[in-house]
């Protein structure tokens, strides 16, 4: 529901004029100061302003239709809108649509003493109307140029819309698929996760701020939410800190590095502090050691949230332990905004930490160039014409098309033969268009993705029918209720199913989640086909064994019955608008499919948390006795590991080379393998990289990503991959954070995924 204020628009030329010239604003900001550097401006403005003021720049309000959280019972319209009035609000959040926006802005840069513009943020978490896959299936192409590039689509759109921050990238490393926010993220590895980082906020922020079509990106939430206890939303984080500095911190260090200007902190708390209230996390660590000079927003009220965590008596403790952490602004909880000016005056909190969070945050709004004009993003003209073009839907295909793994395919079931084919395709999501959108896309609309039907119906010269079998769920989906998965079999419409797959000569299976399946607050204690799903698969398979698998989700699955016995299984996750499209050129062989898993499938829930980069333990693959570290009832490997994805083409690996097997840590270590295309057709393949240093002062995982190179290889070429490694790559945190290199032992892998490499090892000197 999109719903206008209902006030008068004035035009930016109007806006200036009454501001300019009526002469009642006593402090108007629209002066020329050019030739000053933004932080003289900025300390200049600070200067001229009350501590309420300040606190207004640290309070962000939601706007008042779209809601992404819980709505706090004094949110009301009323209240905030007296309070943008007073120069109370420093951003709004879920305010869209340039007509909304020039609205707020308005009353913030006319009717408040200063004029201070608004900086407007939204969740562009996959694409603003044209929807990109969901960041973790995009993370599975390996490409960071197309992933950079749909960042830039996002903010294109978005920043078309009135919007100038993006809360994206989520670079929260996760090892537990119950997590339902896997699907915002770029999965279990932090070097891959960190390249994404990187490519997501240059995407975003592009190279000039100012641009009316560049918006800031902020990394979160900072930190550690993804290590959530059993994958269980809002929970508990206990992990140690090699984990933290080795696992949980690179992307946002890395983020940090490309510019990022905001970073959002989270709900979870970690070995007992939340998050929120972390001075370590975010003075210590974040604004000291690594010198962010942008600002921190809380998460949606969690700074409240450090009351029924046990950390603050009240909302007044809350407010003073979060803004002594340096959490900036405070996210639709009402605490600074309510309890900061009097803690300031009566000296319970120093002044200075607000004039630090507010020179954070109005040099944000200068580099955007919101003080030269507050309305830059408001151009409804270009509303028109950037959001939903063409250019991006053909964009949002190929990165869609790249983002899909193929998992099976025994005896080259796929590609489909083109023409003389019966095709009978079942599935409760075989023709759902919302579904595949996925979660997260508040100013899409519903309906609009390209079904796997719509998509394949393209290819005239087979037949193709079409059955759902069952539905997943039960009446309307929404992103802010819970679902209700269907239980109950219709038996008239499975057979009609099973009917036309007995015809067949290809079953094509669109099963797994709905779309709002995975995302926040949907963890989930089971992560195989929920529903009836399952059943239907083997009913189908009873009657025709033929059957292409297409998955569906926003998380691995468990499917070890379907890696048993279905022929072929193509992970095409939530694809966004162009989902349907990219499905069918996958499966008709227009595209070689070139994804890689950016996270381990498990066999079972058992084996969670399962990923590659694990310990080697005290006791590991001594298979001759039973005392070794293994489960009883299921193996120690993954169903498919990290960085594993087939193509319809077959790629030798040969030669392995380390150009200097005994290296000083100074050195520049080169390694090169040559990697042949040995199948019938080009295609690509995603060369990665892993090492291991044997023997450390802490012990040191079994494998590390250290580096990869996505290729494109004709029929019969091969190519010399090179890489080269550098302490950067050679080294880790210890306990305290300090990054070192030891010398010893090392091992290089390098393949087509974490378990299958070719091997060699080198030593490294002082
Ligand atoms: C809560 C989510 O955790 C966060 O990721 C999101 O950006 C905010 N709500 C705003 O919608």
């Amino acid at each position: 529901m999109n719903r206008h204020l209902g006030k008068t628009i004035l035009t930016y030329a109007t806006a200036l004029f009454l501001s300019g010239c009526s002469g009642d604003k006593k402090d108007n900001l629209m002066i020329d100061t050019k030739n000053e550097t933004i932080n003289e401006k900025v300390n200049q403005l600070i200067s001229k302003m009350t501590i309420e003021e300040k606190v207004g720049q640290m309070n962000q309000y939601n706007g008042f239709w779209d809601v992404t959280g819980p709505v706090p019972e004094n949110g009301n319209a009323k209240k905030k809108y007296e309070h943008l009035r007073k120069g109370w609000v420093g951003s709004m959040l879920n305010v869209r649509g340039t007509e909304n926006v020039k609205e707020v802005q308005r009353i913030a840069v006319e009717e408040t003493r200063l004029g201070i513009p608004l900086i407007i943020g939204f969740d562009v978490i996959h694409g603003y109307k044209t929807l990109s896959p969901i960041p973790i299936a995009e993370a599975a192409s390996w490409d960071l140029e197309a992933i950079e590039k749909s960042a830039r689509i996002a903010a294109i759109e978005a920043s078309a819309a009135g919007i100038n921050w993006t809360f994206a990238p989520m670079v929260d490393i996760s090892r537990d698929p119950r997590w339902g926010r896997v699907m915002e993220g770029g999965g279990e590895d932090p070097y891959l996760g960190s390249k994404i980082a990187k490519a997501r906020v240059k995407g975003f922020q592009g190279d000039d701020l100012s641009k009316n079509n560049t918006i800031a990106a902020c990394a979160k939430h900072f930190a550690a939410y993804g290590f959530s206890e059993s994958g269980k939303e809002y929970n508990t984080v206990d992990i140690g800190t090699a984990t933290l500095h080795n696992i949980v911190l690179p992307p946002f260090k890395a983020a940090v590095e490309s510019n990022v200007k905001t970073l959002m902190n989270s709900f979870n708390e970690l070995n007992g502090v939340p998050v929120t209230g972390s001075s370590f996390l975010q003075r210590d660590i974040l604004k000291g050691k690594w010198n962010f000079n942008g600002f921190v927003v809380s998460d949606w009220a969690s700074i409240n949230e450090l009351i029924p965590w046990g950390h603050a008596k009240d909302k007044k403790e809350a407010a003073k332990i979060a803004a002594t952490a340096g959490s900036d602004m405070d996210m639709e909880g009402n605490v600074y905004i309510e309890e900061l000016v009097n803690l300031v005056k009566n000296g319970t909190v120093k002044e200075s930490i607000l004039d630090d969070a507010v020179k954070r945050i109005l040099t944000v709004k200068y580099e955007l160039g919101l003080f030269d004009n507050p309305f830059r993003y408001c151009d409804p003209e270009n509303e028109k014409k950037s959001i939903g073009n063409p250019k991006h839907h053909d964009a949002v295909l190929d990165v869609a098309k790249k983002s899909i793994v193929l998992l099976k395919n025994e005896n080259n079931l796929l590609p489909l033969k083109r023409s003389g084919q019966k095709i009978a395709l079942i599935g409760p999501l075989a023709n759902d268009k919302n579904s595949p959108l996925g979660s997260w896309r508040l100013a899409s609309d519903d309906n609009t993705a390209i079904s796997v039907f719509e998509g394949l119906s393209k290819y005239k010269d087979n037949s193709l029918t079409f059955e759902k079998g069952i539905d997943l769920v039960e009446g309307a989906t929404s992103f802010t209720q819970p679902l209700k998965i269907n239980n109950t079999l219709n038996s008239s419409e499975v057979n009609k199913a099973l009917q036309i797959a007995k015809s067949a000569d290809v079953v094509v299976m669109v099963l797994g989640e709905h779309g709002f399946q995975s995302g926040e607050a949907r963890s989930r204690t089971e992560i195989d086909l929920p529903g009836l799903q399952q059943e239907l698969l083997e009913k189908v398979f009873k009657v025709n064994k033929n059957i292409v698998l297409v998955l569906n989700n926003g998380r691995p699955l468990a499917i070890e019955w379907a890696d048993k016995n279905i022929p072929a299984i193509v992970e095409a996750w939530q694809l966004g608008t162009q989902s349907g499209n990219a499905v069918a050129q996958v499966l008709y062989g227009d595209y070689n499919p070139s994804g890689k898993l950016p996270m381990t499938f498990p066999r079972n829930i058992g084996q969670i948390p399962i990923y590659y980069n694990h310990k080697s333990t005290g006791r590991p693959n001594q298979e001759s006795h039973v005392f070794w570290s293994h489960y009883t009832d299921s193996k120690n490997t993954p169903l498919y590991p990290f960085g594993y994805g087939l193509s319809y083409t077959t790629f030798k690996y040969s030669n392995l080379k380390i150009h200097n097997k005994k290296a000083s840590v100074n050195d520049n270590i080169k390694v090169s393998v040559k990697v042949s295309n040995t199948g019938n057709l080009d295609g690509k393949e995603v060369v990665q990289l892993y090492i291991r240093d044997l023997f450390g002062s802490i012990t040191r995982p079994v494998k590390e990503l250290k580096g990869f190179e996505l290729i494109e290889l004709k029929k019969g070429e091969t190519k010399t991959v090179e890489f080269s490694l550098t302490k950067k790559e050679l080294g880790f945190y210890n306990s305290t954070g300090d990054f070192i290199v030891e010398t010893g032992d090392f091992e290089i892998f390098i393949g087509g995924n974490s378990s299958e490499t070719l091997k060699d090892t080198f030593y490294l000197t002082e």
